[in-house]
């Protein structure tokens, strides 16, 4: 796999036109043009190596062997509060005819049949402090979205949750709504007490963002959040930790490396949230996951939250959570998309992808600056091709694992301020990063799998805004084809007729297992951790 230089497949051809009349001023933005609109992408080419880069632990997990379960009976612990929720009146009345088309125009499932709780339609129904509240207003927020006014009633009353909505659909404040109100109910913290809340995510960068959310609508209730990663000097968190924090947002190797050195423990913590549950609980996270969650009483409260459910998890969700109830927005059982996302899908072969991602950010960034994020499969490919469009002028900049965590700091800080409009990015961007303006998400490679492709295509039209994904989609992926047509279908997208003749193609050319770039199994690899 390498570009064909010159001619019509090399950068080179594409990015020639972009010239004087182009969308920016080039000169505003670093990279130059230095290459001078000659060159093509000749010569090497990206390929072979690189390895996936989806957020999977880069450590070993024998190293946590020393962590033992922690037996409660020898503990000494107080009682935990659970039950909050008062249905206010207007909920209660609100006439069951309503709510069943409430929930039905908004897709919304309880897998309990039983379970007649009603929704929280309106603000104003949910009974929380002010500051609380005060915030919603402050945010601009009109109504809960479908997932929050289904999951609060229950999980305000204690019950364990799954909660499965789409991207950008306000899961966050689905999970840390009950995570501030249960906390703000228990014993204080005493020093040296571990947090009572705690918020584990695959990624570092999605650690930093809840953590930034929770400590926005947790200050008028006095509840203190510390994020916890790797890849930042250890002092720092640990000194948080030690001045009393109630919410904990961990990855989880960083997370485990406190456990073991015994700077806290989780003793006093009754409120576990997964976030990206099903990205948390497959193959890559598991034993990290079961080691944490032995450190934790039985009688917590456990919420999961994603945009995707895959079979394969939720045997193990079992494990964790105490007799849950689940709430799906959309479909149980497939895949689904936001359809305010328009997903274009072309099928290319892999010399014509600098042509045709030219020609769309042409197109896209024609009189105007635009936020994207490009997707590649591989950390070279994502060094490569953002080098390739920064000799040619573009403002780019590469986010992945093998990146200091401090200029992957920088780089999306950058991004999320519009310094640098056009990130190109792993997967390690690919889940939950809440960044309101972006426009475009090009998978310049298509992802490992279609839950991926539904999380990295999520990173734009959230909150009801709308956005563009533009996939290049080549042959060796084409088992991945008809669930794509079926996601692309359910959102209501139109699938072009050379998508749907790759779907007879069946199961070519998988790259899993084998050869030096598969993922999944074990294996310490270079993640980002
Ligand atoms: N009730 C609301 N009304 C309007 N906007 C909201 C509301 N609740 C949350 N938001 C905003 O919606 C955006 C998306 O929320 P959030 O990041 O929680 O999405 P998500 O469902 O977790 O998505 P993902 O699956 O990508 O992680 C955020 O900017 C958030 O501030
Ligand atoms: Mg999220």
């Amino acid at each position: 796999m390498s570009y064909g230089g010159g001619g019509s497949g090399g950068f080179g051809g594409g990015f020639q036109g972009r010239g004087g009349g182009g969308g920016f001023d080039r000169s505003r933005y670093s990279g130059g043009d230095r290459n001078g609109g000659g060159g093509g992408y000749g010569g090497g080419g990206y390929g072979g190596g690189g390895g996936y880069d989806g957020g999977r632990p880069s450590y070993d997990d024998r190293d946590f062997d020393s962590i033992q379960k922690v037996d409660y009976n020898s503990v000494r612990t107080a009682g935990i509060k659970k039950d909050f929720y008062t249905e206010s009146s207007a909920t209660r009345d609100r006439d069951p005819r309503e709510v069943e088309a409430w929930r039905r125009d908004n897709e919304v499932v309880i897998d309990d049949p039983r379970c007649q709780i009603k929704p929280i339609v309106e603000f104003r129904e949910l009974k929380v402090p002010d500051a609380l509240t005060q915030l919603f207003k402050q945010s601009g927020y009109v109504n809960p979205t479908p997932i929050q006014a289904q999951a609060w009633p229950l999980s305000l009353g204690g019950k364990d949750t799954i909660g499965i909505a789409r991207t950008g659909s306000g899961k966050t404040l689905s999970f840390l709504v009950p995570a501030m109100v249960h906390i703000n109910a228990q014993d204080p913290l005493q020093r040296g007490d571990g947090p009572i809340g705690l918020i584990l995510t695959p990624t570092r960068e999605l650690a930093q963002q809840v953590q930034q959310e929770a400590t926005k609508f947790g200050k008028g209730m006095n509840v203190r959040t510390t994020a916890v990663y790797g890849g930042a000097p250890k002092y720092e968190q640990r000194r948080q930790i030690e001045a009393g924090t109630e919410i904990i947002v961990a990855c989880p190797g960083r997370l485990l490396d406190f456990i073991k050195s015994r700077t806290f423990n989780l003793h006093r913590c009754s409120f576990l949230i997964l976030d990206e549950a099903d990205r948390m609980l497959d193959m890559g996270f598991e034993p990290q996951i079961r080691r944490i969650v032995s450190q934790i009483r039985r009688d917590r409260q456990t919420l999961m939250f994603s945009a995707t459910w895959p079979q394969n998890v939720r045997r193990l969700a079992d494990d964790f959570l105490n007799q849950p109830t689940m709430i799906t927005i959309g479909n149980t059982d497939a895949l689904s998309a936001n359809p305010n996302i328009k997903q274009i899908v072309e099928v290319v072969q892999e010399y014509e992808k600098p042509q045709r991602f030219t020609t769309f950010m042409e197109k896209a960034y024609a009189g105007r600056v635009v936020k994207s994020i490009v997707f590649t499969e591989t950390k070279r490919a994502c060094d490569y091709l953002s080098n390739e469009l920064g000799r040619r002028g573009w403002p780019v900049a590469p986010i992945h694992g093998d990146k200091d965590q401090s200029q992957r700091d920088r780089t999306l800080k950058d991004f999320r301020e519009g310094k640098i409009p056009i990130l190109i990015a792993t997967d390690v961007a690919g889940r939950g990063l809440d960044i309101s303006d972006v426009e475009y998400v090009i998978n310049y490679d298509f992802p490992q799998n279609v839950e991926d492709y539904v999380h990295r295509i999520g990173r734009t039209g959230r909150a009801g805004k709308s956005g563009t994904a533009y996939t290049l989609l080549t042959r060796n992926k084409s088992k991945h084809v008809a669930e794509l047509i079926q996601v692309m279908e359910k959102a209501g997208q139109e699938v072009s007729d050379e998508v749907r003749a790759l779907a007879g193609r069946g199961g070519g050319g998988g790259k899993f297992g084998g050869g030096g770039r598969g993922f999944g199994g074990g294996g310490r690899g270079r993640g980002p951790y």
